[in-house]
Parts: structure tokens; sequence; C-alpha cells
């Protein structure tokens, strides 16, 4: 009984937590995934193994929750979003795969690509400034 009363209880916040997902919710992950991005990079430059891997680690918490966007809300659907959001997760794991291999270029390659998939959802936004 007290088990169903918890995982109730986390069922609701987590009903919760999705549905007050706002303007002001994505805002703050996309400043928080700018600065997983930069994390990873001063890592790369700093020869810093920990802090691209916590950078990785950062980012991938955020990407996660770029596919609770409603589709009335933006010019994309949440469809493209989760696409979005898997390939940024897929690619964080090569950063990591390629760090701990010491492979440096192929580290920053995958940085690459999840920079334009950053670029590419921001592209499809009306009226960005
Ligand atoms: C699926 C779509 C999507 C993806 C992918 C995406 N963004 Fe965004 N991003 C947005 C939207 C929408 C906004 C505008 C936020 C708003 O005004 O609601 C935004 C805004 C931003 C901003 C400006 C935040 C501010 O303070 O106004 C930054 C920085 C940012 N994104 C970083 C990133 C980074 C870094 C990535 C990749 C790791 C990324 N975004 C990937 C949709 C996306």
């Amino acid at each position: 009984m007290k088990k169903k009363i918890v995982s109730l209880f986390v069922l609701s916040i987590f009903a919760l937590t999705l549905q007050a997902y706002d303007k002001k919710d994505r805002i703050q992950d996309m400043q928080a995934m700018e600065a997983a991005m930069t994390q990873i990079q001063k890592g790369i430059l700093y020869n810093n193994n920990k802090i691209v891997l916590q950078g990785v680690a950062n980012l991938k918490q955020t990407a996660g929750k770029i596919e609770m966007t409603q589709k009335s809300e933006m010019d994309y659907s949440p469809k493209f979003a989760k696409k979005q959001a898997d390939s940024i997760m897929k690619f964080a794991d090569e950063i990591k795969e390629n760090t701990e291999a010491g492979h440096k270029h192929s580290a920053a390659a995958s940085y690459t690509k999840i920079l334009n998939k950053c670029i590419s959802c921001h592209n499809k936004i009306r009226k960005w400034d």
C-alpha cells in the first residue's frame, strides 16, 4: 500500500513537471546546454578529459528535455524535437568514447555534429533574432 502511494506520488509529480514545462524552462535548459557545450570545448582545449566528460554528462541531462515542447508552441513538431534530442544524446556518447580513447579530433568532430543539431532547430524558429 505504502509503495502504491509513493509511486502515485512520483507519477503525479512527473505529470506536473511535464505540464509545467514552458518557455521559461526551455530558455533555462537551452542556457544549460550552451554552458555544457562550452564546458566540453574547454575540456578539449585544456586537454582535460574530466571537464569534457562532465560537460557531456551535463549536456545529456538537459538534452532529454528538449522533446517536451508542445506542438502548438513552436514551428517544429515534438517528433522533430525528439529526433534532434536523440541525435544530441548519441553524439554526446561519441564525444565520451572518443575522449576516453584519446581521439581529440574525433571528439571535436562529434562536438560539431551536436552544434549543427542545435543550429538546425534554431533555423526552424520563426522570428529568431
Ligand atoms: C528542437 C529544437 C531545439 C534544439 C535541438 C536546440 N534548441 Fe536551443 N532553442 C530552441 C528554442 C525554441 C529556443 C528559443 C527559446 C524560447 O524563446 O522559448 C532556443 C534558444 C536557445 C538559446 C538562447 C536562450 C536564451 O537565453 O534566450 C540558446 C543559448 C540555445 N538555444 C542553445 C542550444 C544548444 C547549445 C543546443 C544544442 C545542444 C540547442 N539550443 C538545441 C530550440 C532548440
